[in-house]
């Protein structure tokens, strides 16, 4: 199938909510406050995926952080839309996400994941990413997250 990207608009906000409802569990989705002050948080920047109909596949969002004076690339997440996985959706988000990491100067890519998530993982080690870091309690207190990072 094919995907085209676009930015996000202001309007995409309820169907992003839901996407992000439809893709975790209960506790880990993200409520509104949480969605909109990842979307407005100053660097970060989020696109969207839609097929040719113009429906929404699935969004990433992304931003950076400093560690010792080195930009990385920080992936807060990639949503695709439960029925439409498997169909190159989530490759093409996170290949623009690394094209932009690169031009903002990252020397790396990082993100955190959920123990448990191993359909991201794997998507992830597909893609190149290693697992650097686990950090205890991280999501409700209780489910360990994985540290996962890639050179640039
Ligand atoms: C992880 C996620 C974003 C992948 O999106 P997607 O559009 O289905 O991924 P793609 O179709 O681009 O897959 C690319 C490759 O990743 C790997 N991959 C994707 N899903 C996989 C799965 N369920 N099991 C094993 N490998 C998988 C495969 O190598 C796949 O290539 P292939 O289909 O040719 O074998 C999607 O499953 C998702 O939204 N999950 C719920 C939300 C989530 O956990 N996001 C990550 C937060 S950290």
């Amino acid at each position: 199938m094919a995907f085209s990207l676009r930015p996000i608009a202001e309007d995409d906000f309820p169907k992003l909510y839901a996407l992000d409802q439809a893709c975790f569990a209960p506790g880990i989705a993200w409520s509104k406050a949480e969605l909109r002050y990842f979307l407005r948080y100053p660097g970060n920047f989020g696109m969207i995926a839609e097929d040719e109909a113009g429906q929404i596949a699935g969004f990433a969002i992304a931003g950076k952080q400093l560690r010792r004076g080195t930009v990385l690339g920080r992936l807060i997440t990639i949503d695709v839309d439960p029925g439409m996985r498997r169909r190159g959706a989530g490759h093409m988000l996170l290949e623009e996400i690394e094209m932009r990491f690169r031009g903002m100067g990252a020397a790396a890519a990082r993100l955190e994941v959920s123990v448990d998530n191993t359909t991201a993982q794997a998507f992830y080690a597909r893609h190149g990413f290693v697992r650097t870091g686990r950090i205890p309690g991280y999501y409700l207190g209780r489910v360990d997250a994985l540290v996962m990072e890639k050179q640039l």
